[in-house]
């Protein structure tokens, strides 16, 4: 029996999440879907709780656990509380403790929402990208850093864009990989006309390419790459980026689909353990509101049975029964347009089960 971890978080995660667990009981109920589901608190609530983001009882937990859901972190609440225990240090001590170095972040366009996009629906219509994020290294993790103070008084900050090849060479297999079950193009985004760390990442990234003859390689500079997604986005197949970068263009490539609330993630460790979220945050501003859309938290759902549980139908399941609720006009507030129905985080919960109990 496999075990998934359940982490609501912080903010909305406790609501999108109690739509993604009722989306897996309806799966263990009907679909013969044999999980046991663990619940535990991570951010600002484990700070509250247990005086950490991070529990240890919470990373051994998520260690055990084949895969772990996780809403979102974070709130003005915990703002000023020092740096090492912020929420989301929660949510990095989760990617560092259980070295999830690949973070797959799909940016899809479902053509019901093409007017959604601020994008002219003809640049996104059909928009199928994956961005490979590298998730346990770069500036994120880098040493040293901190805030020091000059002979003159004066503070100065730092951190430090740090990457070894065999992290660079183990993110860049993942992307051509994936490359090879896509449309076989990976591009990879750096800055290497700039900083030495990025040019090591060109020149390995472009070794290991030479291991993968029927994908063809592509580099472009960040800030060229950060133009070209709302330019033309469609030359995208598979991005590979550092974790900095990779943290910027995932959050600009999801407003090309219409909303950052649609778009899941998986991030894998070697072992094939993964952690499920949805790429947005905590949205603190409508949190307890009901009308966050939890559509990104079900979609990582279909992710975690594609990526960790081995059941790729379960997951295409989802997936239908997500479309279907498009079709039949359900919209959140972020995706609501003229003619469509609005409806709340539960309604579309509910509306998304009832697709998946008669798909
Ligand atoms: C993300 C988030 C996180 C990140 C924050 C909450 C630490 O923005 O998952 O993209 O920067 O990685
Ligand atoms: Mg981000």
């Amino acid at each position: 029996m496999k075990k998934i971890l359940v982490l609501p978080g912080d903010g909305i995660g406790q609501e999108i999440v109690a739509e993604a667990v009722k989306v897996i009981t309806v799966l263990q109920q009907q679909h013969g879907l044999q999980v046991t589901l663990e619940h535990d608190v991570v951010g600002g609530t484990a700070y509250d709780q247990k005086g950490s983001p991070l529990p240890d009882d919470v990373l051994a937990k998520a260690k055990a656990a084949d895969a772990v859901l996780l809403g979102a972190v974070g709130g003005s609440k915990w703002e000023s509380l020092p740096i090492a225990v912020r929420p989301e240090k929660g949510l990095l001590g989760l990617r560092a403790g259980l070295g999830l170095f690949a973070n797959l972040r799909p940016a899809l366009l479902y053509p019901q929402l093409a007017s959604a996009s601020t994008l002219k629906p003809e640049v996104v219509a059909g928009l199928d990208i994956l961005i490979v994020r590298e998730l346990t290294g770069d500036i994120y993790f880098g040493q040293p850093r901190g805030v020091r103070t000059l002979p003159n008084g004066e503070r100065e900050g730092f951190n430090t864009m740090v990457y070894r090849e065999s992290e660079i060479e183990r993110i860049a297999r993942v992307a051509f990989d994936s490359a090879r079950k896509r449309n076989k193009k990976v591009c990879s985004v750096d800055k290497a006309n700039v900083l030495e760390c990025t040019e090591l990442w060109r020149e390995v990234v472009t070794r290991v390419a030479k291991d993968y003859p029927d994908v063809q390689l592509s580099h472009m500079y960040v800030d060229n790459a950060a133009m070209q997604l709302v330019r033309a986005p469609k030359q995208f197949d598979v991005m590979v980026t550092g974790n900095i970068f990779g943290d910027i263009l995932s959050d600009e490539a999801s407003m090309l689909t219409g909303s950052i609330g649609m778009l899941p993630s998986a991030s894998l460790n070697e072992k094939g353990q993964g952690m499920y979220e949805p790429i947005h945050g905590s949205a603190p501003d409508i949190a307890g509101k009901g009308i966050a859309n939890p559509i990104a938290t079900i979609l990582s759902v279909a992710m975690m049975l594609r990526y960790s549980l081995a059941q790729p139908e379960l997951a295409d399941h989802i997936e239908r029964a997500v479309r279907k609720v498009l079709d039949q006009g359900y919209r959140t507030a972020d995706i609501y347009t003229d003619g469509t129905t609005k409806v709340g985080t539960m309604q579309m919960g509910d509306a998304i089960i009832a697709a998946l109990r008669h798909g």
